[in-house]
């Protein structure tokens, strides 16, 4: 596991690096405080963090503190990248416990820096979280999960093609879990929290576990649920987090279980994209595809504490409806000459796309008309999902706090929120990062 940093107030410098991630994988990438991924921020609610970031790669590049409410200047706006020297993050953490995490953010570029190795973890904590006693130490694990391109020379690659800056996004044929190829992890037969990031670009997995092993969803984006919810699969699209209890004493005659990614369906466009793939000579699974994503091997004794859930996990008051103030369409489409846009539209600098009210309540209507899935992400708030159009309905961590939302084509997701960040200038966007670079992304300004 990487570095832990506890300190409120200490460096990020990012720099070029050589990673060796086994004897025939290295990175040609890129690495925050020397570690790929970057350190594990862990801070205590009500902190105020100082952050100087230092650019060494030889980019433009930008932190984004994805999930936290924090100051727009202070949000790693793509207008505020630098190119060398150093940026001042100072913020306090006013909001939710929970798993956040922070990448680059600069405009065009962002898929490759956070391939690359450029990502981490921010997690907020407090004394009435560890009052309900979850797994800790040992017995709780971040877990950052990205598929990742290998070439011939065991070399990771960023190099997508026209279509795949286009249309997929990049898909990788091996899993790296915390920057580890083939990665397993030894557990007792015991309970484990596991916080899981899916960092992937484009890559959406449908997390279970072999032997029909379950597990209970504690949290996700913006911290708990309001109350635990036990499962045997959960969709995850990159930028959403998922807090689990798995208990490995459940696995029986066996000393090994697998944590997969299981087949899913993508309405609409999957067989399309698949034939896509194949035509320019991927080897990596398709959208949906099933293979395996890290192995747990199992110790029989332990000497971890059994986890007695209380009927509520977390205090929520969600936004409601009739508060309202109003209801805003954002059309989510595939142009073919141009990309992918957001209500007709591609990212411009300058360009104001939505304008909120400070203080105002609005329901956001992503509307999917393209033929691929849209995990859409807006920053300095977290929203609750009202609804999703078509059978799939909501998913477990669609209970909680969110800030990332997976619209899936032909889907209608409403989402309900309340803009009570600083005035000033911050984005929303997809989180396939292809798809974001390529322009799917607009400025939201809370005046
Ligand atoms: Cu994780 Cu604007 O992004
Ligand atoms: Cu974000
Ligand atoms: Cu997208």
């Amino acid at each position: 596991l990487p570095g832990e940093i506890n300190n409120t107030s200490f460096e990020l410098t990012a720099s070029p690096a050589d990673i060796e991630l086994s004897d025939d994988i290295t990175l040609a990438g890129f690495q925050f405080n020397g570690s790929v991924p970057g350190p594990t921020i862990r801070q205590t609610k009500g902190s105020e963090v100082d952050i100087q970031f230092n650019n060494g790669i030889g980019q433009d590049s930008i932190i984004h503190w994805h999930g936290l409410i924090v100051p727009p200047e202070m949000d790693g706006h793509p207008k505020d990248v630098i190119a060398i020297g150093s940026y001042d993050y100072r913020f306090s953490l006013n909001q939710r416990t929970g798993t956040y995490w922070y990448h680059p953010h600069p405009h065009r570029i962002t898929g490759e820096q956070v391939y690359r190795g450029l990502a981490g973890f921010f997690i907020i904590e407090d004394e009435e979280e560890k009052a309900l006693n979850l797994p800790r130490g040992k017995y709780e694990l971040p877990l950052l999960i990205q598929d990742r391109k290998v070439n011939d020379n065991g070399q990771v690659v960023y190099d997508p093609s026209m279509p795949e800056r286009m249309m997929t996004g990049f898909l990788g044929d091996t899993i790296l879990v915390n920057g580890v190829p083939a990665p397993f992890h030894e557990v007792e037969a015991g309970t484990y929290r596991l916080r899981i990031l899916n960092g992937s670009n484009a890559r959406i997995y449908n997390l279970a576990f072999e032997h029909d092993l379950p597990f209970t969803v504690i949290g996700t984006d913006g911290g708990l649920l309001p109350e635990a919810i036990e499962t045997d699969e959960l969709l995850m699209a990159p930028g959403e987090r998922a807090d689990l209890l798995v208990d490995f004493s459940k696995v029986k005659n066996q000393n090994r279980v697998q944590l997969v990614s299981k087949p899913f369906d993508v309405p609409g466009g999957g067989g399309m994209m698949g034939g896509m793939q194949n035509m320019m000579g991927s080897d990596a699974p398709e959208q949906g595809g099933g293979f395996s994503l890290m192995e747990f091997r199992i110790d029989g004794a332990s000497s971890s504490k059994s986890v007695d859930l209380p009927n509520k996990l977390s205090e929520s008051t969600f936004p409601k409806e009739a508060d309202a103030n109003r209801s805003r369409p954002i059309r989510l489409a595939m142009e073919m000459m141009t990309g992918h846009t957001i209500n007709g539209r591609q990212f411009e600098m300058e360009r104001v796309d939505e304008r909120v009210p400070q203080g105002d309540t609005e329901i956001w209507e992503f509307i999917n008309n393209s033929n691929v899935p849209h995990p859409m992400h807006v920053h300095a708030v977290q929203f609750k999902v009202l609804d999703r159009s078509g059978a799939r309905g909501l998913i477990p961590t669609e209970t909680g706090w969110k800030d990332t939302v997976l619209v899936m084509p032909g889907e209608t997701v409403r989402v309900i929120m309340k803009f009570d960040a600083e005035k000033g200038m911050y984005v929303f966007h997809c989180h396939n990062l292809e798809h974001e670079d390529n322009g799917m992304m607009a400025n939201l300004e809370i005046i």
